[in-house]
């Protein structure tokens, strides 16, 4: 049990078992200027103790001379970004991305909540690695992380992980999910299901019926087969999530699809919410901008799973999150070694960066053309995830005496995407040299600056 001795190895080394919370500096800080959710005349936000202290006029806020001030005049300033779906890889591959390198990129992204996929080596399928990933987050005290449970032992689909246990733990887990792996069995996704309506959780689901994607490489149509990949078919994730919507609806559970990336899923989550059946859906950044156009180019950087699609399923998928159908935007933020993605298309593991473009590739594929505002950006990338994760301090209004997790966009501003300039330790990002819209010029954690001006404060 290597793995498992390593990780005892880190809590001795972080002098873990007792959290060791991060230093926390009350300080004020006075936010000039702003526009909050993008509309009306800029107001200046004063922040102190964690929550927002005061709204008010430009100079009718009253600051103590030790308040940080930010000039932002002009600037958009939203609840923090909530990311429901992100894989931090520690423990296992801290080659790829650890719990400090993924919370520098969720910061710097405007993130202040990210939930860290069970995918781990060890898998994240007990309240140890849970309890060990939501004390990193704690210490390193950039953004809240919060480990996702598995929903199958090892990610097998085979047994029920002890759900229980990690809802209960110090974790408070409250999403549970196979994610790169389905829960293909419908007997065992109708036992989480149940368990997960008395636990007060809800399961993510990453829609994909294995028999119809078995040696799949991209998507099903006349482009993978010209180029000589086997197809992944649309009705695998579709068939997925017709089932399990109909699971959730006997059990009277919450089911939540992980991203989503067909017109035909569009359609059977139209049908399923109808039906007051009780899911919610995610839709990726990558999938709402980039489509199986990007074979041709033959580089592995495009590899994602669900793959990419047709541009009429990008087209709808942007409608269907303008009209709610689809709930959020999660990342999928899946970092990825070199010798991991620079090889040939077939060996290389699906899955891109998304924590510090995720906003800008929203600005460009839905604010730009008119199908969100500001207000809309907020609700999908803050509002609906907290909700759906039952977050109680986190996609809040922006009012006085409300937590102070906040980020602050220049809209105005582009920027130049440099895959070793993130972050992240991977450097995957399918989205390299592309200039993008809306700059994060600032990330408050509980009132207290965590990102400023690209640099971790
Ligand atoms: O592209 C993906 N990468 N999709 C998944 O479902 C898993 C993820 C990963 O873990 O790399
Ligand atoms: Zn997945």
């Amino acid at each position: 049990m290597a793995d498992t001795r390593r990780l005892f190895r880190t809590w001795w080394s972080t002098g873990a078992g007792v959290p060791q919370k991060t230093e926390m500096r009350m300080s004020e800080v006075l936010l000039k200027g702003v526009r909050p959710y993008g509309e009306g005349d800029g107001v200046d936000v004063l922040v102190a103790d964690g929550v927002i202290a005061e709204i008010g006029a430009p100079g009718a806020v009253a600051a103590p001379g030790s308040a940080e001030v930010v000039e932002a005049e002009g600037q958009v300033l939203l609840p923090g970004l909530v990311d429901l779906h992100t894989h931090l890889r520690e423990p296992g591959r801290e080659d790829t991305e650890t719990v400090e390198s993924g919370s520098r990129a969720a910061a710097l992204g405007g993130y202040t909540a990210v939930f860290a996929m069970a995918n781990t080596d060890p898998v994240a399928d007990n309240s140890l690695v849970t309890g060990h990933v939501w004390r990193l987050g704690q210490e390193v005290g950039l953004v809240d992380v919060y480990p996702v449970g598995a929903v199958t032992v090892g990610l097998k689909g085979e047994r029920l992980a002890e759900m229980g246990t990690m809802a209960t733990s110090e974790a408070g887990v409250r999403v549970f999910s196979d994610d790169g792996l389905c829960v293909a069995d419908p007997l065992v996704m109708r036992r989480a299901l149940e368990y997960s309506t008395a636990l007060g959780v809800v399961v993510a689901q990453h829609a994909e019926e294995p028999r119809l994607t078995d040696g799949a490489q991209a998507n099903e149509g006349e482009r993978a087969s010209r180029l000589g990949y086997v197809g992944w078919p649309s009705s695998a994730e579709e068939s997925i999530v017709a089932r399990d919507c109909i699971l959730a609806r006997h059990a009277g559970a919450r089911l939540h699809i992980c991203h989503v990336s067909t017109t035909g899923t569009v359609d059977v989550l139209t049908w399923a919410k109808e039906l007051g059946i009780d899911v919610t859906a995610e839709v990726t950044p990558h999938h709402l901008l980039l489509t199986d156009e990007r074979l041709e180019t033959y580089d592995p950087v495009n590899k994602v799973n669900p793959p990419l699609r047709a541009e009429r399923d990008v087209d709808r998928l942007r409608q269907a999150l303008a009209e709610g159908v689809l709930d959020c935007v999660a990342t999928d933020h899946a970092p990825h070694a070199e010798q991991d993605k620079c090889s040939e298309w077939s060996a290389a593991r699906p899955g891109m960066l998304g924590l510090q473009t995720a906003l800008s590739i929203v600005v460009e594929t839905m604010v730009r053309p008119g199908l969100l505002d500001w207000r809309g950006v907020a609700r999908v990338m803050s509002e609906r995830p907290s909700e759906i994760a039952r977050l109680p301090d986190q996609g809040r209004p922006l009012a006085e005496g409300e937590p102070a997790n906040l980020v602050l966009v220049d809209p105005d501003a582009e920027w130049t995407v440099r895959g070793p300039e993130l972050a992240s330790i991977a450097h995957n990002t399918p989205f390299e040299g592309m200039r993008l819209p809306a700059v994060v010029t600032a990330t408050l954690l509980r009132g207290r600056i965590t990102a400023r001006e690209g640099k971790i404060d």
